[in-house]
């Protein structure tokens, strides 16, 4: 159970807030490169923080981010033109570039007058199939993120986001969740063929063990979290780590990261990347995406495109979920596994009260990452500087081992994924 006051500093992220002024110390992914096409393609509407952004590709290629409103008289520039390497706003035609200097004003005479002022823009790093922004205050900005796969190249990579209409928080306490995976997703489990990818094996035996031993330990980028189920002598053993105050990295090859785009909805990244597969080439990438559900999100209103349309779940079309199949025998009445997580997420409400639940002992890698956050914002509230700012990440990783039962699974993630130091 967590009180009032505290839910609402881990959820609330809006400029002001503690939260929100602790994730202003990070590069956050804004949008996917494949958002933006290609030079002088559509501007894109970009939510971070409460925030409203624009983010577009000018004629060279190179994204910009500017506030949404025009610096004249607050038109959206999403409703704008990407011309002549810069943004124009459709309004009065001033016409902006990627760094916010003002290169046309076609309004007024003196041609001195566009050299008075700047837009407000946000430095921008495209890497990993993501565009990452910065939006803090430029005395804190951080180095850059040396995660592996941002310096790989286009077909190692599969980055994807899901648009959804609740509180960050709500989809990273899935994240932490093995116990539902064998209860929600069990129809996912059981259906005829699924394909030999890494995301079946690494969670196919789940299915059949709805009652991990969940520990989680505190490290000094915030926590590891290790589920085991016993299967004979084996324990089969899942690492992750969840890195503060948005980043969570499962087995071998998925890199998330959940973001706050206002308080009651957040843009969930997920990029599978492990050095060797070709994630982001035919076939694996279709099948990739159709094993979890990512090629149905328009479908389901999940995409930036379809997430303010009727397609989206609400109360008002029953969040999208099928009764009939529910009746037939299908557990959820959902496309797959990323609608079934949305359906929970979205249907507990946009930013859920915390001050009824009980956490059970499955729960525990919830209640720590709770911890994590509080700290962090509190830290920041404090003068200092959240957790896991500036620190390197390069060799974080979740893991999944065939162990025998009694081993320590801490022992295989100090000596196998990361130099973290374990903090008592
Ligand atoms: S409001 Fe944008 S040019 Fe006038
Ligand atoms: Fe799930």
């Amino acid at each position: 159970m967590l009180s009032a006051k505290d839910n609402e500093l881990m959820c609330r992220t809006n400029l002001g807030t503690p939260m929100g002024q602790a994730m202003r110390h990070f590069w956050i992914p804004a949008l996917l490169s494949s958002e933006l096409p290609e030079p002088d393609c559509d501007p894109v509407h970009v939510e971070l923080l409460g925030g409203n952004f624009v983010a577009f590709r000018d004629s060279e290629g190179k994204v910009g981010m500017l506030d949404e409103m025009c610096c004249h008289r607050g038109a959206s520039l999403t409703t704008g033109r990407s011309e002549n390497c810069g943004l124009r706003c459709i309004y009065h035609g001033w016409l902006f570039a990627a760094d916010g200097t003002v290169l046309e004003t076609p309004n007024v005479v003196d041609p001195k007058f566009k050299t008075r002022f700047k837009a407000k823009s946000f430095p921008v790093c495209e890497a990993g199939g993501v565009i990452w922004t910065y939006i803090g205050d430029p005395a804190n900005q951080p180095p850059f993120y040396d995660f592996p796969f941002l310096d790989a190249s286009d077909e190692k990579v599969l980055a994807t986001v899901q648009i959804i209409g609740c509180n960050y928080i709500q989809i990273l306490e899935g994240l932490l969740d093995s116990s539902h995976l064998s209860v929600l997703h069990i129809s996912q489990f059981t259906k005829a063929a699924l394909p030999d990818i890494k995301f079946v094996q690494n969670t196919g035996h789940m299915a059949h063990n709805s009652t991990p031993r969940i520990e989680a330990q505190e490290t000094e980028f915030g926590l590891h979290y290790g589920a085991q189920r016993e299967f004979g002598d084996t324990a089969e053993t899942n690492v992750t780590a969840f890195i503060s105050p948005f980043f969570i990295l499962n087995p071998n090859d998925i890199y998330m990261a959940v973001v706050p785009m206002a308080d009651d909805k957040c843009a969930f990244y997920a990029v599978w990347y492990d050095g060797v597969r070709d994630y982001g080439l035919e076939p694996l990438r279709s099948e990739q995406m159709r094993t979890v559900g990512l090629d149905r999100l328009e479908e389901y209103g999940m995409t930036r495109k379809t997430f303010y349309t009727a397609a989206a779940g609400s109360r008002a079309n029953g969040f999208r979920q099928d009764r009939a199949q529910v009746k037939a025998g299908h557990h959820t009445g959902m496309g797959s596994f990323v609608q079934e997580d949305a359906l929970i997420c979205l249907s507990a409400g946009g930013l859920r009260d915390r001050g009824y639940e009980h956490l059970a002992p499955a729960d525990m890698a919830i209640a720590q990452m709770y911890r994590v956050l509080l700290k962090s914002a509190k830290k920041v509230a404090a003068g200092g500087k959240p957790i896991a700012y500036q620190m390197s990440v390069a060799n974080l990783r979740g893991g999944r081992f065939s162990v025998p039962v009694g081993t320590d699974w801490r022992t295989l993630v100090s000596g196998n994924l990361s130099e973290a130091k374990f903090v008592a």
